[in-house]
């Protein structure tokens, strides 16, 4: 399975670098074969050799260039980083990304075969005015998106429960995670208030190949332990 951790506007260099040798101790403590990402803080990347893949959470679309307070290419080629995280709510909503620009992102990092972990989810609003409404959100947020892509990981994350405590139950996330999986066969991952406390049974959904997890990921020990969940599940 697939254990993504977003470490957001968290963790300095130092206190990444930590923790991401914590969890490379981890994993070959465990013999883990668990495909387990991080996405550091963009001042945090660094080079890694291991088990634990580093991936950027945001660059732009360009190698190099006039785009003040970006990072390109070159940056993430300096860390040998081939993973990006694309169309994360956040970015989407606090950040203001279009789909258009999130699917020119999109293209462009594929070009250049990273693995990309490709975000969709839906305001509060928009669930409830049903379930018809709903699936035209998420159904835009696929457009101009390869849903064919090898290197394609997709993760469902409800706007309304990244950050709040609040998740759909485990039978809302299964069904949608089925309906997605109509869209596309590429790993899906579930995100918004993963924690130790559900994520065994998260992980034991239909449809579920994995977590993005943001808060409770900050505790290596507990991230450690999701996988130790995806393992025991071998899915
Ligand atoms: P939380 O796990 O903090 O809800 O964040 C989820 C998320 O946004 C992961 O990308």
């Amino acid at each position: 399975m697939i254990i993504a951790a977003n470490l957001k506007t968290n963790l300095t260099r130092k206190q990444t670098a930590e923790y991401v040798n914590k969890l490379e101790a981890f994993l070959n403590a465990h013999n883990s074969h668990q495909e387990v990402l991080v996405f550091p803080a963009t001042s945090s990347l660094n080079s890694h050799a291991g088990k634990v893949i580093i991936g950027a959470q945001n660059a732009y679309p360009a190698k190099n260039g006039a785009f003040t307070g970006e990072i390109g290419v070159d940056h993430l080629d300096e860390f040998g980083i081939k993973s990006i995280l694309i169309g994360h709510s956040e970015r989407r909503h606090v950040l203001g990304e279009t789909q258009e620009s999130i699917a020119k992102k999109f293209n462009f990092y594929k070009e250049l075969g990273f693995k990309i972990v490709y975000c969709v989810g839906e305001p509060l609003e928009v669930r409830k005015s049903g379930e018809k409404n709903m699936m035209e959100y998420l159904d835009a947020q696929y457009e101009g998106i390869d849903t064919s892509y090898e290197s394609l990981i997709i993760a469902y994350e409800p706007v309304w429960a990244i950050g709040t405590g609040l998740t759909p139950t485990l039978e809302e996330i299964e069904s949608l995670h089925l309906k997605l999986k109509e869209k596309s066969s590429a790993p899906l991952l579930y995100g918004g208030s993963v924690k130790l406390s559900n994520a065994q049974e998260v992980l034991a959904l239909n449809g579920v190949d994995g977590v993005l997890v943001g808060g409770a990921s900050l505790i290596v020990e507990d991230f450690s332990q999701m996988i130790i969940y995806a393992q025991d599940l071998e899915k």
